[in-house]
């Protein structure tokens, strides 16, 4: 009997590095906590908020998904977000996942900062205990708001230290270099934040550069555009930086609207460190198995490209050394059939 991949690939322990909680919001929540909170959506029902879903640029994405986190108002509704997102990756066998939150897209609407992360972390908590999945968390900054706003969203971090691991940088990319934050990026690094950053989504690979050279990024999320510059592969490639690629939102913001035609091959033939992940979920089409799913389908990708792609995820993870061996073990067995 031939190997399947497709029940390889469900049953493999998996690590998500590339998710924006807020972006697990899917219709039926964004309906109900709408109802529970009295908030009016443009939409009657759930298939009208599906049907909006069709992006011809990540500006398209992000009108709605700002539009959407409008129903997100008290710390239970994101307790619930986030919980239902890990009851889902629980299902899905993943056993650490690093995710993005955008604090700035709730208290530019009156939602405080403390409501947002208290509702996040104990629903990490309730997760890490029942399902024992281990978390990060990653405070982005919107990249299309000021420097100021930044450094103010910096200092609710700081108050929040042992709850927040890590900075990112998200949101609308071009005409928002990573340089802008190159202040605030160094605060943060010598506070103890782990710096990653959004970049070479649609912007172009000098944004890398910069993500690389003025907030020393430990990560690049998306990357996708330093393919246009051989130089900066090579340099990726020496320096170990792992890119956090997303292939159905590839797809459905026209990064790469046909995920036949997707770099991930020309990547791992590069030596980069490249992990899948979901990034936005709900709006989308699928959560980190069907992406798995959907690029290694797509480019018929062999069981040795899966297994790199998935054990990179714990290697590029921000586990602790001794976390990442155990996790790294796991998945060894698994793949060698013991698991
Ligand atoms: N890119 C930029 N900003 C975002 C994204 C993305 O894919 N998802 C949520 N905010
Ligand atoms: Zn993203």
């Amino acid at each position: 009997m031939s190997f399947d991949i497709d029940a390889f690939i469900r049953g493999m322990p998996k690590a998500e590095l590339h998710l924006h909680i807020e972006g697990t919001l899917e219709p039926e929540m964004m309906m109900g906590l709408a109802k529970r909170n009295g908030v009016s959506l443009p939409y009657q029902n759930v298939e009208e908020i599906r049907k909006a879903y069709q992006f011809g640029s990540l500006q398209d994405f992000l009108d709605l998904y700002y539009a959407g986190m409008s129903v997100l108002k008290t710390e239970r509704d994101f307790f619930d977000l986030t919980y239902a997102y890990l009851t889902r990756m629980h299902q899905e066998h993943t056993r650490h996942v690093e995710i993005f939150f955008d604090p700035q897209g709730h208290t530019e609407r009156g939602v405080a900062f403390d409501t947002v992360l208290d509702g996040i972390s104990s629903a990490l908590e309730k997760a890490q205990i029942e399902f024992g999945i281990t978390s990060r968390l990653i405070m982005c900054f919107l990249r299309h708001l000021s420097e100021d706003s930044a450094f103010e969203t910096f200092d609710h971090a700081c108050r929040c230290k042992s709850r927040i691991f890590g900075i990112g940088l998200d949101s609308s990319e071009k005409g928002h270099p990573p340089s802008k934050f190159s202040r605030v990026y160094k605060a943060a690094r010598e506070a103890g934040f782990y710096p990653v950053a959004h970049a070479g989504e649609e912007g172009p690979p000098s944004y890398v550069c910069e993500a690389l050279d003025d907030l020393k990024v430990k990560r690049i999320d998306h990357g996708n555009r330093a393919l246009e510059n051989p130089a900066l592969v090579k340099r990726i490639a020496d320096e170990k930086i792992p890119l956090t690629i997303c292939p159905l939102s590839n797809k459905r913001l026209q990064v790469c609207p046909d995920l036949t035609q997707h770099p991930l091959r020309k990547m791992l033939d590069a030596d980069l460190i490249v992990t899948i992940n979901s990034d936005d979920p709900s709006y989308f089409g699928g959560y980190l198995t069907d992406n798995f799913l959907a690029i290694a389908g797509a480019l018929s990708l062999d069981r040795k490209a899966v297994e790199t792609l998935g054990r990179n995820a714990f290697i590029a993870s921000f586990l602790s050394a001794q976390d990442k061996q155990k996790a790294l073990e796991d998945f060894d067995s698994y793949v060698k059939g013991l698991g």
